[in-house]
């Protein structure tokens, strides 16, 4: 039996197939490759090239292949995008995640974890945050994410499926074997985009409002590496593997950072003077997002190995400075 990883050529989702890989576990991977990328793919998984949106598709791949449960990342994941084109995101977060479901109950797999997002729960009314906080998207990146669980819930309740959803953080950091790493383009995430300057490909970082009401007055982050989500993946399958119920579940460090913070631990592992400049606010930014992850810890045994800021950045720099252009030769 295989486990199906959707958007396993993406950023987070080859990380996770690699960490099934290493485990021994038979992996298939699905991705149209729209921001993924093919030599992120781990060789010794079965790739196969298609968009969850094509119901033909989704059901060769479950034909093909003895599924025992899926692991779904196959989305669209920018908050900025998702406000400019909100339908874009309708139609492949939740028209896409309507057409797997359709296809899984069809073929009677009933297990799933899935990336779901700190944004779903907005402006948080405090930190950290619980799983039971209010969820109030304030874009329709989060919304549409929010609105995933809820289709996993009912689509459970009627059909027997259980789930997973796994609310993110800030997913930064790059494998430390060098091998992949996080490949966007555009790049909007803080980590690359500070890590272009000592790569020469930008002259400064822009620092998005310093008027925040937080110890330094910029944004507050819980940065969180992409190994340690990776293992959060394993376990929540395994978790659902032993028959336990549908669940949802934060994963952070529990510590939040300051960009200005960021930006110094980046100066302090390149050696580079990284210079950041102060600009306007960047519309729909939280101040502060810390994660209670006591739920995974406790109930998945989750336990995060790589923690320590200055070494996830040590592995994003070890990514970048080997590989400017991402993937592309
Ligand atoms: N930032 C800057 N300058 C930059 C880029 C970012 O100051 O050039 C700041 C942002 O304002 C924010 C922090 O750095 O305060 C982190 O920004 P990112 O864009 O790296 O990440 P976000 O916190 O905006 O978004 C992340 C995920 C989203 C997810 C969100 C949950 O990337 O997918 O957390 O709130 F939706």
């Amino acid at each position: 039996m295989a486990i199906l990883v959707l958007g396993g050529a993406g950023y987070i989702g080859s990380h996770t197939v690699y960490a099934l890989v290493d485990r021994g576990v038979d992996v298939v991977v699905a991705d149209n490759l729209e921001t993924g990328h093919i030599e992120a793919v781990h060789p010794k998984a079965r790739f196969y090239q298609g968009d969850i949106r094509n119901r033909a598709f989704v059901d060769s791949v479950f034909e093909q292949e003895k599924i025992d449960g899926v692991i779904h990342f196959a989305a669209n994941s920018l908050v900025g995008e998702s406000m400019v084109n909100p339908l874009k995101y309708y139609d492949n977060n939740l028209c896409g995640t309507k057409v797997l479901l359709e296809s899984m109950v069809a073929h009677g797999i009933d297990k799933i974890v899935f990336s779901s997002t700190a944004a779903t729960y907005g402006e948080p009314e405090r930190v950290p945050i619980l799983e039971t906080d209010r969820t109030e998207p304030t874009n329709t990146y989060g919304e549409t994410k929010l609105a995933m669980e809820k289709m996993f819930k009912w689509t459970g309740k009627a059909h027997g499926l259980r789930y997973v959803s796994l609310r993110y953080f800030n997913a930064c950091g790059a494998h430390t074997s060098g091998q992949i790493g996080e490949a966007h383009n555009p790049e909007s995430h803080l980590i690359p985009l500070i890590l272009q300057v000592p790569n020469g490909q930008r002259e400064s970082v822009s620092i998005f409002g310093d008027d925040y009401d937080t110890k330094d007055g910029t944004c507050v982050r819980d940065y969180i590496h992409v190994m340690d989500l990776a293992q959060a993946h394993i376990l929540a399958m395994d978790y659902l593997a032993q028959g336990n119920e549908s669940n949802i579940f934060n994963l952070g460090n529990g510590v939040g950072f300051t960009v200005k913070e960021v930006i110094e631990t980046a100066r302090k592992v390149t050696g580079d003077p990284i210079k950041a400049v102060i600009s306007p606010r960047r519309a729909g930014d939280p101040a502060q997002l810390i994660a209670s992850s006591e739920k995974a810890k406790s109930v998945l045994g989750w336990k995060p190995e790589h923690a320590d800021l200055e070494e996830i950045i040590a592995t994003a720099w070890n990514w970048h400075k080997n590989h400017p252009n991402g993937y592309a030769k």
